[in-house]
Formats: structure tokens, sequence, C-alpha cells
């Protein structure tokens, strides 16, 4: 298939990539690179032998959409494009909504034009607010996020939905990933965040490999086996080839649907460093810090959904995870830079 993906130079994107070029779809990037690097698209060339289309493009400019969908029958849309920071968002609410509503607007005004009817989208577990229950299933109610880009998601996902209700020739898929770690096992593609990463994995690597002093735990007196908080880590090659899964369900005209990807384990912050540790051999000092506003006790999947409908299920384990987040981190101790 003929596959245009936005946001394809990021983290989940670039992995996506990989595993669409490798199962032979022909892929084109649109990235305006404001959080990824364009050398990533050499790195995939590497990886793959095959180099994917780049447009240095913004989905926020409907001329530049409109030129691509005239240029090329594409047909399916993976849509990663967006701005993910929490806590930038509840600094910069507009900017959030602006990037990634108006973007998506845009994005889907012009796949509608040009008769390219076929998406899946990025959305994330955040879309359950504090979850009525775990494991979560998709029949879980959306909750009240906690920020705007968690607003963001559930919205485009609402978006989507009144779309395809209004007119049934689209197919939508909507994805609703948990926390995705770990890199591609050469170690030449990973997660690259600005700045002081917020994110639990990234914050461990950059602690390993010197650049940071030491975890701070964010809370030991959640209702968890340790007190600490419990998430559902998931492998972003294990998350990259639901999305190749996802497009075959597309392909077969399948609607609108909601799935679940995680792997239904959840660990705790005390978990992933002991995990990481005995995974690489290498000690992450921690301190106990006040609980960060707006998380919660714990959150993991029941992902038997995406197994029985997309026959997708998440093979990596924690220890792999940790494995490959860190030789990642090792090989380019300052990301695309080195
Ligand atoms: P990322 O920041 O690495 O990738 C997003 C990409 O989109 C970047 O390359 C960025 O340059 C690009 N982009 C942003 N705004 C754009 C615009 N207006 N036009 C064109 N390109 C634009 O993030 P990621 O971790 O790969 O996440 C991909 C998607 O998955 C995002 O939509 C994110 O919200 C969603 N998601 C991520 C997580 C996570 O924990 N990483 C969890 C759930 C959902
Ligand atoms: C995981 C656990 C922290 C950093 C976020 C977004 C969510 C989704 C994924 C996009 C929590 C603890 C973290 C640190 C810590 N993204 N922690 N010290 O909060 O589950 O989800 O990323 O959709 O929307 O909210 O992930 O990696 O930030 O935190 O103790 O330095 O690690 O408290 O228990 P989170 P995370």
């Amino acid at each position: 298939m003929k596959i245009l993906v936005t946001g394809g130079t990021g983290y989940i994107g670039s992995h996506t990539v990989v595993e669409l070029l490798t199962e032979g779809h022909e892929v084109t990037i649109l990235d305006n690179l404001s959080n990824s690097d364009e050398r990533v698209v050499d790195r995939i060339e590497a990886i793959t032998k095959v180099r994917p289309g780049f447009v240095n493009g913004d989905i926020r400019d409907k001329e530049t959409l409109d030129r691509i969908f005239t240029d090329t029958a594409y047909d399916a849309v993976i849509h990663f494009a967006g701005l993910k920071a929490v806590g930038e968002s509840v600094q910069k609410p507009l900017m959030y909504y602006e990037n990634n509503i108006a973007g998506t607007l845009n994005l889907l005004k012009s796949m509608g034009e040009n008769g390219c009817k076929n998406i899946i989208f990025s959305s994330s577990a955040t879309v359950y607010g504090t979850p009525a229950f775990v494991p979560i299933t998709e029949e879980c109610p959306k909750g009240t996020c906690t920020n705007p880009y968690g607003w963001t998601k559930s919205m485009i996902e609402q978006i989507m939905t009144d779309l395809y209700i209004s007119d049934n020739e689209w197919n939508v898929v909507l994805l609703r990933y948990f926390n995705p770690i770990g890199a591609h096992e050469s170690g030449t593609i990973g997660e690259n965040p600005n700045g002081i990463p917020n994110n639990l994995m990234p914050y461990v690597t950059q602690v390993a490999v010197g650049r940071l002093k030491e975890l701070g735990v964010f809370g030991n007196d959640y209702n968890t086996h340790d007190g600490t908080g419990v998430r559902d880590y998931i492998h972003v090659v294990d998350l990259a080839i639901g999305h190749v899964k996802a497009l075959s369900k597309l392909q077969a005209g399948s609607g609108l649907s909601i799935y679940n990807l995680g792997t239904g384990q959840g660990y705790s912050v005390l978990d992933i460093v002991k995990n990481f540790e005995e995974a690489t051999g290498v000690k992450i000092p921690y301190v106990i810090k006040p609980r960060r506003p707006g998380d919660i006790d714990e959150c993991y999947a029941d992902p038997s959904k995406a197994e029985k409908e997309l026959g997708w299920k998440a093979e990596r384990g924690i220890r792999e995870m940790c494995a490959d987040s860190w030789r990642w981190q090792k090989n380019n101790p300052n990301g695309y830079d080195d």
C-alpha cells in the first residue's frame, strides 16, 4: 500500500516506518521536524535498505497537504504528528490545541477532498483519565483528562468518530497506546527528548549514561504493590507492528474501530529500575520525591481485543525493552547530535 506517515521522523513514527518498509509498503513521511531530526531518514534507510519519501512540512499548512494528496493517491494515512509534552501543554494550551486539533482538521479535510478516507490515529491511554477499572478494556468509559495534551487526544477521537458517522466511506482506527519504551534492536533510532526528559525511561537511560545524576521517583505511597506508580510499558517495535496489523483492518473496510495497544502487564517505577539494572548491569541511583500532579496509581491494558481482531500481541518483555532503550542511549548519548 502507499502510506503517508505524518510525524514519521518521530520516536514511534520512525519505528513504524521501518516495519512498513520491511513489509513492502511504500512510505512517505510528512514531518515539520519540530521534535525530530531529518537524519532519522538516513537511519531508516540504513536499517531497511529502502529510503522513504520525506516532505519537510506542517499539517497546519493545507496547501502542502493538498499538494501531497494530489501528487500521489495514498491508500492510507498513519497520523502521528502532534505535540506530546504533558507539562508544556498545561503552560501553552493554545499551542497544543492549534497544532494537534487544527492540524488534524486540516489533514482530514485534505484527505476527504482528495478521496483518501483511511486513517490510523495515535491516541493514548490518557483518554481514560483515572480509569474506571483495570485492566482497561476499550469499553472502559473515557474520563476527565488532567491536561490539554490529553484533551487533544480525546477530542480528536471524537472528531474522527463524528466524521465516520457522517460518511461511512471513512475507515478509522483509533489506537490507544499505553507507555512506549525501547528502541530498534540496531540501536540506531530511538526516543530523543528535548531538554530534561519528562517520561520515566528516557530519564533512567540519561542517568545511566551520566547526563543526569539520579532518578526522582514520584511518590511511594500509591495503592500498588510497592507504593510506586504502575504502568503498562510496551516495546516501541511491538507498537509499530500493531500499526501494520491495523492497516490490514483498514484495507478490509473496517469502519470505525478502537484498540488498546499494551502488554496487559503492569510494572511499577521500582520494577523498572530493578529490571533496567538487571538487563544492563548499570546501577540507577534514585531518591523518592513527592507525587507528580495528575499522576494515577495504576494504568494497564486488557489488550485482548487487538489480539482477537488484529492478530496482534506484544511479544517483547520488559528486559528486552530495557536493554534496547539502553543500547540506543549508550550508542547515541546525545541523540542524533553525535
Ligand atoms: P514525537 O514527538 O517523537 O513524534 C511526533 C512527530 O510529529 C515529531 O517528529 C514532530 O516533529 C512531528 N510534528 C509535530 N507537530 C507537527 C506538525 N504540526 N506538522 C508536522 N509534523 C509535526 O512523539 P512520539 O512519541 O513518536 O508520538 C507520536 C504520536 O503518538 C503523537 O501523536 C503522540 O501524542 C502519540 N502518543 C505518544 C505516546 C508516548 O508516550 N510517546 C503515548 C501515546 C500517544
Ligand atoms: C511513568 C511512571 C511517574 C518520570 C505519559 C503521558 C501519557 C502518555 C505516556 C502520551 C509514573 C513515574 C516518571 C520520573 C517517575 N503519553 N516517573 N520519575 O505519566 O504514565 O504517561 O506518557 O500520550 O499521556 O501522561 O508516563 O513515563 O511520565 O511516567 O517516578 O522522572 O513513572 O510518576 O508513575 P505516564 P511517564
